[in-house]
């Protein structure tokens, strides 16, 4: 999808972080791992994790105040609101049902999205359709996980990767041409075994997958999602400044999704930028799945790495599997 004649632009971001920090040291007292093993292969030092009793959309509903506050904006103006999550409290009701009754938005129809760590981009892309159609004025996009409830704790491949939070932006029309220029997401279903969470049907291979018997958990084939991750990062990045017809050169900022430090790495040279032109954070926040790009953007943006005018890409991959790329001209 690339813009043309109406823009629509994020007016407002806000994210949020549990304050319990997990790091890798506290970790080696769960499994047999070391601090060295998971900063060298991951670049991950902590995680923050929500207390038990804390849900997804209690996070999601924090970094939606926060965003709806930026966007100077009541919750009754808001027409839609998106939740991209794969830890959903409920079957249902949605998590965006669950946030929209918390914040009394009750003017906005409200699903979630499932597509992993690309949930934001695939958010961002929905939402604006619905703007330029004229449908809808004002959408609600929030990335939001609490990793921890499908995490398998016994797992030292998986459970030294995640982290929780939540990001939201409000989109809405803008004048002159900036804002969410372009986007563009996919999928690869034939490859969704790389990386599975069971739900209701339990097959014979997914049981035998998870030694701990807890069947409701995260499996991944590390190496192969490793290798789609690298390449879509790359693609993605090329294939949205192409679609726009922006040079990489002309870029401020790449911000993509924090995985694992040598993934960013890897697709860094791939590309031939410098690391500076990549943003992270995964050394504090580890892999938060749908809420960590738009945490690195909002991070980025209060940091001052993004002024009005940049041009910024967004470029994740995940669960499904599925990538996605946007290209934001920052508007505020
Ligand atoms: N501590 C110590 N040793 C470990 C740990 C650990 N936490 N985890 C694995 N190891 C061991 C393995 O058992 C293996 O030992 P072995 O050789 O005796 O069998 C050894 O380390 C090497 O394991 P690899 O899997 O080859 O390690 P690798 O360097 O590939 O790193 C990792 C694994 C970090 C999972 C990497 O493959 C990766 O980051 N993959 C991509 C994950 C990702 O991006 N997921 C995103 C999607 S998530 C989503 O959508 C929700």
């Amino acid at each position: 999808m690339i813009q043309t004649e109406k823009y629509v632009g994020i007016v407002g971001m806000g994210s949020y972080v549990p304050e319990k920090v997990l790091n890798n040291f506290d970790l080696e007292k769960m499994v047999e791992t070391s601090d060295e093993w998971i900063r060298t292969r991951t670049g991950i030092c902590e995680r923050r994790l929500a207390d038990q009793d804390v849900k997804t959309a209690d996070l999601a509903f924090n970094a939606a105040m926060k965003a709806l506050e930026d966007a100077k904006m009541e919750p009754e103006e808001i027409d839609l609101i998106i939740v991209a999550t794969i830890t959903a409290d409920m079957y249902t009701p949605s998590t965006a049902c669950v946030v929209q009754a918390k914040l009394g938005a009750i003017n906005a129809a409200a699903f979630d999205i499932n597509s992993a760590c690309t949930g934001f981009v695939y958010g961002i892309t929905v939402g604006s359709q619905f703007i330029q159609s004229g449908y809808y004025k004002n959408v609600l996009v929030i990335g939001a996980e609490k990793m921890s409830t499908i995490t398998d704790w016994t797992d030292r491949n998986t459970c030294v990767l995640f982290g929780e939070g939540a990001g939201a932006a409000v989109l809405r029309l803008i004048e002159g041409e900036e804002g969410i220029l372009a986007t563009n997401i996919g999928a690869d279903g034939s490859l969704g075994n790389c990386l599975t969470v069971p739900s209701c049907h339990i097959s014979q291979e997914e049981k035998d997958r998870r030694k701990s018997g807890n069947y409701r958990t995260i499996w991944m084939d590390g190496g192969e999602v490793f290798k789609f991750a690298i390449k879509t990062l790359t693609s993605g990045t090329l294939n949205i400044l192409e679609k726009a017809k922006v040079k990489l050169s002309d870029l401020k900022l790449i911000i993509p999704h924090q995985a694992n430090i040598r993934i960013i790495e890897g697709a860094a040279k791939k590309l031939g930028v410098e690391i500076g032109k990549i943003f992270t954070n995964i050394q504090k926040y580890g892999n938060m799945s749908a809420a960590s790009i738009p945490i690195a953007l909002d991070e980025a943006v209060r940091e001052g790495r993004i002024i009005r005018g940049d041009l910024v890409v967004l470029v994740g991959f995940g669960g499904g599997l599925t990538w996605g790329s946007a290209l934001i001209k920052w508007n505020k």
